[in-house]
Order: structure tokens, then C-alpha cells, then sequence
């Protein structure tokens, strides 16, 4: 039978006391919303229904093309919300997971479990549960004495009683889709909120002597429902701890994975080794037998083999097999560093290509440079790529020798085998195989320094 999936993530999430909607809210990298997408995928819906409403816009550009929208204007309660997506599913024959967009921990695995529960119990409603040490804020799972689900009742609505019982709602159901929209029409605003809650039609399906069942999650921490930051946080490490874990399986060491950051889509080849602090995000890619140390930062860049970055952050660019980078060095946006490179310490370089073998050992900047192969940096060169309103290009051949603190004017080409004296400041091309030095000569004045004040003979 055919699967639909309904996401809730129209409500604002007033206990983020934030100007995003709680589901854009981020955990290792992607949106909750997105999370919750990625595990819903599993169960391959035929048809994905969000609910938006607060900041409906924002919502609705992150998942694009993954889902059909329905407009929920009023925030009224959980079941109003279900019920907006009425016309876009209501006749089908199937069945309908319901789902709130603020439980990212919640897996696919999870979920395919819960719809091949319910289909083999034949269930009308099934209730994705979880037992919590400490179930305050969740809705409560109310069994009778055969220990059969009767309703469940929200911590608000709740006797004493009922506060006891440590099975919860995670916020996630499967539904016969059609009986689901006519018990819709039957729930009321008769509670401890004034809101339309979805988790009444279990008691109204019980009632009328119909199939509702249960599966458990084995973890309660899939169930985490993030209200507020202090959950978001908690998501947050859970999270992590799975994702880095998941590469530990895969073969990279880590020296302390409590203190390693690692977003979700982030690929890690085996015999990688990641040092304590490292964070790596975005869509960055990690080649086999690197090293990464402690303060590492990396963003969305593709890292090749055997490369060792010490203490340096890159942002979306390249490094070759082999490179070796920093310690402090930054890497800048769109700036390609080839095989064997070296980056070494205080050491910026920002959209330029370096060619194989190329070093820049020492207190650079390499800004808007094309360099070649083998090129070798002293301390202290600057490319000085920008005139204060224009960025220009410097273009540097293979082989070429910059001497220290040597300072190349853009736009201007050095050609192949050239050599730039120290402390030159060149604002020409230089041809292949040209010494090129760009400086004053410098003068002598024998005994001059006598008598002045630094010298012994006034002390
Ligand atoms: C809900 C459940 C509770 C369960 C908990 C699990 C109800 C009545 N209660 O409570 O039993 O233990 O989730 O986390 O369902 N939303 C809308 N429109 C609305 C209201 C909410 O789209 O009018 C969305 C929210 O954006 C959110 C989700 O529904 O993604 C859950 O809403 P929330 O207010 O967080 O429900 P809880 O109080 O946590
Ligand atoms: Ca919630």
C-alpha cells in the first residue's frame, strides 16, 4: 500500500525566542526540517505534505522541490495543522506518517519500522513511543489493563496519575490516511491550551472500537523533541556522537570525538587522523591518510590524500594529494593548492592556484594569484592585488624564486626561471630567466654612526 508522509513546521517555536522557525534551526550542519526529510525518505512516500505557516517562505525554500505545501495561517494546534493538508491526500487509500519537523534524531531506520509495524498489526492509528527517565513537557501514553493504548494525554491536560506514566508521545504516528481526516472532524479545542490537538484522535479511534497500537523506540534519545536551545544542544551532541562514531566504523581515528565537529555530509576517508578540536562542515571531503590537528577548521573544500593541515582553517577550496599547510595558516575562498604544496605558518592565500611542489613558507599573502610549479615564496612576500577599489591578478611561471619580503604590484607576470631580489617591489613584468630587482641601491657612510645617541662612544 502506498506511504504519504505529513511534516508539521508551521508553528514559530516561541521557547527558541529566535526570529528563524524552530525547524530552521541548524543540528551538525542541516536544518532540523532537513533531518527529519532524510529520515522520512526512507519509507519512500508517495506524496510529502509540510505544513508552513511561521515564516512560510523560509520554510518552504529549503526543501524546494521535496514537498508539497499547505499554508497553515493560525497556529491552532497540532490536529489543525494535519487537517490542512485534507485536500492534498484525503481519499487516497494508504497509510500517512505523521511527523513534527523538530525531531531531527528521529532515523529512517526508525520509521520503516513503525510502517511495517503497523502494517503487520493491522493497526488504524500506531504511536512511535519512547521511555523517558524524565517525560515532563512530552504527552503521555495512557495503556488500560491489558496494557492497550487508550489515549494519550498532554503533560498540561494530565492528573497525577497520569504525570507517573514515562512512555511518550514522540510527536511521530502512522495512520490509515483515510480514517485519519474523518477522525479530524471529531477533535475540539476542549483542553488545558484552547488548541486543536492531533493526539486526540487515539482516543477517539479507541472509542470506536477501533485497532491502535504502539511501537517503542529502543533509544529514547531518537525522540528528542527540540522546544528550546537546551534541546537544540542536546540534539546537537547526540548527533555528533553518532555522525563521528559512524567514521570511527569507517576507519578514521580520532583523539577525542567528544571534542571533534564534524557536520553530517561530511566524507572521511580511512586512516584519516583527526585531533581534538577539529571542526569540518559543509560539504568538505577528507582524502585517506591525512592528518588533521587540534584547531583545524575546515569548510566546505576537498582535501586530498596524505595531506597534513596543522592548526589552519580552509574555506571552500581545493588541496591536492600530499599538501602540507600551516600551523595558522588560512586559506581563503576559491584557491587551489596543488600537489606537494606547502603553506606554512601565517601564511594567507585567497582565489589563486599554486602549483605542485610550490612553497610559501612564511608570513605571505597570496591574494588573486595564478602561480605555477615549484615556485618558491620568501618571508614576507605580499601580492598586492587590490588598488582599494579593483582586485588584479598576479601571474607567476614555474620555478621562479621570490626573495623575502618581496612585494609583487598587480597586475604584473613573472616569467618562468625568474628571480626577484629581496625587498624588491616590482610593478613590471619579468621576463623568463630575469633577475629582477626592484629597490635602492644601498649606501655607505663610513664612521657616520659615531656620536649618535645609540652609539658606546656617547654612553
Ligand atoms: C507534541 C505532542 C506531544 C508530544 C510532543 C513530542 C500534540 C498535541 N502534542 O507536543 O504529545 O509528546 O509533540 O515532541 O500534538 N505545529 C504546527 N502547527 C500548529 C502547532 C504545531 O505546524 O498549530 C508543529 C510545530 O511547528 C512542531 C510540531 O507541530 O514542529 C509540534 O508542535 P509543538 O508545539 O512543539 O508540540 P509539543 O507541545 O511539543
Ligand atoms: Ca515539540
Amino acid at each position: 500500500m502506498n506511504n504519504y508522509a505529513i511534516i508539521l513546521a508551521a508553528g514559530k517555536g516561541t521557547r527558541m525566542k529566535s526570529d528563524l522557525p524552530k525547524v530552521m534551526h541548524k543540528v551538525a550542519g542541516i536544518t532540523m526540517l532537513e533531518h527529519v526529510f532524510r529520515s522520512v525518505a526512507a519509507i519512500a512516500p508517495q506524496k510529502n505534505v509540510t505544513v508552513i505557516g511561521h515564516k512560510a517562505e523560509l520554510v518552504r525554500e529549503v526543501l524546494a522541490s521535496q514537498s508539497e505545501f499547505v499554508l497553515q495561517t493560525e497556529q491552532l494546534g497540532t490536529g489543525h495543522a494535519v487537517m490542512m493538508a485534507e485536500d492534498e491526500l484525503a481519499g487516497l487509500d494508504g497509510q500517512t506518517l505523521v511527523i513534527a519537523g523538530d525531531t531531527p534524531l528521529i532515523t529512517g531506520e526508525s520509521l520503516k519500522n513503525l510502517i511495517d509495524f503497523h502494517v503487520h498489526h493491522k493497526n488504524v492509528a500506531t504511536i512511535l513511543t519512547a521511555e523517558a527517565d524524565n517525560p515532563f513537557g512530552y504527552g503521555r501514553i495512557i495503556r488500560n489493563d491489558n496494557g492497550e493504548v487508550v489515549k494519550i494525554v498532554e503533560q498540561k491536560d494530565a492528573n497525577d496519575f497520569e504525570k507517573q506514566v514515562k512512555e511518550i508521545n514522540t510527536g511521530t504516528y502512522v495512520f490509515d490516511n483515510k480514517r485519519l481526516f474523518e477522525a479530524l472532524k471529531n477533535i475540539n479545542t476542549n483542553n488545558a491550551q484552547g488548541e486543536y490537538y492531533l493526539t486526540d484522535v487515539i482516543g477517539i479511534f479507541k472509542e470506536a472500537g477501533e485497532k491502535v497500537g504502539a511501537y517503542k523506540l529502543r533509544d529514547f534519545n531518537e525522540s528528542l523533541g527540540v522546544n528550546d536551545r537546551v534541546a537544540l544542544a542536546t540534539a546537537e551532541s547526540v548527533m555528533r556522537r553518532r555522525i563521528n562514531k559512524a567514521h570511527m566504523v569507517n576507519g578514521v581515528t580520532f583523539q577525542n570525538p567528544e571534542a571533534t565537529y564534524i557536520d553530517v555530509d561530511v566524507a572521511i576517508a580511512p586512516d584519516v587522523v583527526v585531533e581534538a578540536n577539529v571542526t569540518l562542515k559543509g560539504q568538505t571531503k577528507i582524502g585517506a591518510a591525512s592528518v588533521l590537528t587540534n584547531g583545524t577548521y575546515i569548510v566546505d573544500s576537498v582535501i586530498g590524500d596524505h595531506v597534513v593541515v596543522t592548526n589552519s582553517m580552509i574555506e571552500e577550496s581545493e588541496v591536492q594529494d600530499g599538501v602540507t599547510i600551516g600551523p595558522f595558516a588560512h586559506i581563503r575562498p576559491k584557491s587551489v593548492l596543488g600537489k606537494d604544496a606547502h603553506i606554512g605558518n601565517f601564511v594567507e592565500v585567497k582565489g589563486s592556484s599554486i602549483g605542485e611542489n610550490t612553497k610559501a613558507g612564511h608570513l605571505t599573502y597570496i591574494g588573486n594569484g595564478q602561480v605555477g610549479s615549484n615556485v618558491n615564496f620568501g618571508a614576507g612576500t605580499i601580492l598586492a592585488n587590490y588598488d582599494g577599489k579593483n582586485k588584479y591578478t598576479t601571474t607567476i611561471g614555474n620555478n621562479v624564486f621570490v626573495g623575502s619580503n618581496s612585494t609583487l604590484l598587480a597586475p604584473v607576470t613573472i616569467g618562468d626561471n625568474a628571480l626577484i631580489a629581496a625587498a624588491s617591489a616590482i610593478n613590471q613584468d619579468v621576463p623568463t630567466d630575469a633577475l629582477a630587482i626592484g629597490r635602492e641601491r644601498q649606501v655607505i657612510k663610513d664612521g657616520y654612526a659615531i656620536g649618535k645617541p645609540h652609539h658606546p662612544s656617547t654612553k
